[in-house]
């Protein structure tokens, strides 16, 4: 490992913000060069793994999170606690910024000796976690904190992944969100420990309290009291709420640095079959087939702009479909659909744990990338790369690299 490798580390460790804001700026660069550095520093932080316990603050956008966040952290604090927060912002692709860059967030948390605050883009604006997600939980877990605090917009599959990552979760709603919470994915609210409905206050504070009632009715009996109302506008409710969730990470099991995850594998090796995706002219049809003939679950058409493609998730238990139909003139699938005009087969997707292990290795097989090589963002909002199907009998192979590590296992 080289010398500034070790600086660095030791710097995470100490808290020094300037080392953990370069850790955090490293991790996050999807540079080859950044990579190696980024792995040899992560396998460095690991042996050290700091006893952090790690908070997920997750809900839709409009919930309140941040404010919320900053409401918990200031009493956190107060009761002695070393506190920093990571934002993942499903926000900053959109605006070319961070959430924090404007400054008129977390602003009186941010002055707090000792408190680190983070924002992280997520690639895409989809919500979905970044695949450096992990990496920068691990550098920020290293540092002589008490508490991580993980700031995520849900948005179905993030809130399972979210889970994956963090020893609390706690999920925040806004008052009247009944269907959002019918929309979730399933499992999610018994995923969460605590579910929050915020905005108790002003005109909405009846409907929080109402809704908060509502929730608890459709748990189980042993289930109701984790559903609590509170306005982080006002602070009512702040205070019983941070030492419910004070008391849950205090018991939750201690984490050792092994035990978080198991090395990622740099073979390159494909993993798991994430998706089989389908094109086809007309993605309503292909959807309801999945679903009224065939028995399947299936999304909303989700348009996205920046693929060319409009997609609906078809999930079987042990994998997905992807339903393809071309949006707008530049579509990649265009181009498939003119040859097989009722759709068909377009490509299949299998996880790796590392993508540019799994690009070195395929290449030096001499396996054709198509583009320039390099990962770019995929629908996931993680690094993708697709393979030649003349090198691969005939087979479009897109390699995406896993989130996290245990990730709906
Ligand atoms: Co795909």
């Amino acid at each position: 490992m080289s010398g500034q490798i070790e600086i660095l580390a030791e710097g995470v460790l100490a808290g020094d913000r300037r080392s953990l804001a370069r850790a955090l700026t490293l991790v996050e660069s999807e540079r080859g060069v950044d990579r190696d550095a980024a792995r040899a520093l992560i396998e460095r932080l690991r042996e050290g793994s700091g006893p952090a316990t790690r908070i997920g603050i997750t809900g839709p956008p409009g919930a309140g999170k941040s404010t919320l966040i900053e409401q918990l952290g200031l009493r956190f604090v107060e009761a002695g606690k070393r506190v920093c927060v990571l934002a993942v912002d499903p926000t900053s692709s959109r605006t070319g910024g961070s959430i924090l860059g404007d400054k008129t967030r977390m602003t009186e948390l941010a002055r707090k000796a000792g408190v680190f605050i983070r924002p992280s883009p997520t690639g895409d604006g989809s919500g979905a976690l970044s695949g450096r997600t992990r990496e920068a939980l691990t550098v920020l877990g290293s540092g002589p904190f008490d508490y991580l605090l993980l700031e995520t917009a849900g948005s179905g599959q993030a809130d399972t992944e979210v889970a994956n990552l963090v020893d609390v979760l706690v999920l925040v709603l806004a008052p009247g969100g009944g269907d959002e919470l019918q929309g979730m994915k399933r499992g999610i609210r018994e995923l969460a420990d605590l579910i929050v409905v915020n905005k108790a206050d002003g005109e909405t504070r009846q409907l929080a309290r109402s809704t908060a009632s509502d929730y608890a009715r459709s748990l189980p009996a042993a289930g109701r009291d984790a559903v609590v109302s509170c306005s982080a506008l006002e602070g009512t409710g702040l205070d019983e709420l941070a030492r419910r969730i004070a008391d849950l990470a205090d018991s939750a099991p201690a984490r050792q640095a092994g035990e978080q995850a198991p090395d990622r594998d740099a073979s390159g090796a494909i993993g798991r079959l994430n998706h089989v995706a389908l094109a086809t002219a007309d993605v309503e049809q292909a959807a309801a087939f999945y679903r009224d003939v065939l028995g399947a679950e299936v999304s909303e058409p989700k348009p996205l702009p920046e693929h060319g493609v409009t997609t609906v998730f078809v999930r079987l238990p042990n994998t997905a479909l992807e339903l393809l139909e071309p949006l707008g003139e530049e579509s990649p699938i265009s181009g498939f659909l003119k040859r097989a005009t009722s759709g068909g087969m377009h490509h299949i997707c299998c996880e790796v744990d590392d993508i540019l292990a799994a690009r070195d290795r395929v290449r030096e097989q001499g396996v054709r990338i198509l583009g320039d090589g390099e990962p770019s963002i995929g629908a996931h909002g993680l690094p993708v790369l697709f393979l030649h199907p003349k090198d691969c009998f005939g087979v479009l192979i897109e390699l995406e690299e896993r989130a996290s590590v245990g990730s709906g296992e």
